[in-house]
């Protein structure tokens, strides 16, 4: 059996395995999407949105891209964003960044890697926001850790920066944009950053008005 045939097994047996258990499963997730949260994420195949957290189909609306970067002219992050915050009105919007990112670790280095270099700059730009901070760390790993935790951060303030989020704070105090990010050698994800529309840390000069 070739590799991608097990995957088109296993999903029979996973299917029947739900019916089994709750016979309207399909019938009820088919006629009704109502997730509360929105997943940005890396994706990195070690970094499962459902599975870390414990959630089945139709909890969580997932954009997944490389080093989970918000950068403000991907028109399919934005769409997914106005998507998830306007039409299924989510809650809680989560960055998840995580420890030992490839993306992060290659944006440190000097490699011309070709067209990746264009995304992975939007993380070197991160790295000199806070070069002082990141050149104080020797250890390479720790610090591309710790350029993981500042990039998640910055990816939150880019979310406070679109006109998206800000119109849904003034007319709803909704969503809650949370950094979180995930450690691959435990399992364990940490909160690393919270903001709402009650305290925003944002810069006057991206703040449009209302
Ligand atoms: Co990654």
């Amino acid at each position: 059996m070739k590799p991608y045939e097990k995957l088109l097994l296993e999903n029979k047996a996973w299917a029947a395995e739900q019916i089994d258990r709750d016979p309207e499963y399909f019938s009820r997730l088919s006629k009704l999407q109502t997730p509360e949260f929105l997943w940005i994420g890396c994706s990195d195949s070690r970094v499962p949105a459902n599975e870390i957290t414990n959630t089945a189909p139709g909890e969580i609306f997932v954009h997944r891209n490389i080093a989970n970067l918000v950068v403000n002219t991907d028109l399919n992050m934005l769409s997914v964003l106005q998507y998830a915050v306007e039409v299924l009105r989510v809650q809680h919007v989560i960055v998840c960044g995580h420890y030992g990112c490839g993306g992060i670790k290659a944006a440190m280095t000097n490699v011309d890697l070709g067209l990746i270099n264009k995304w992975l700059r939007n993380i070197k730009d991160t790295y000199r926001l806070h070069q002082a901070e990141l050149e104080l760390v020797e250890d390479n790993d720790r610090r591309a850790d710790r350029l993981a935790e500042l990039s998640v951060e910055e990816q939150i303030i880019n979310l406070a920066k679109t006109s998206i989020i800000q119109r849904a704070w003034q007319s709803e105090n909704r969503p809650i944009l949370h950094g979180w990010i995930y450690r691959l050698t435990d399992g364990i994800l940490h909160d690393i950053i919270k903001m709402d529309a009650r305290t925003p840390r944002l810069d006057p000069i991206y703040q449009y008005k209302k």
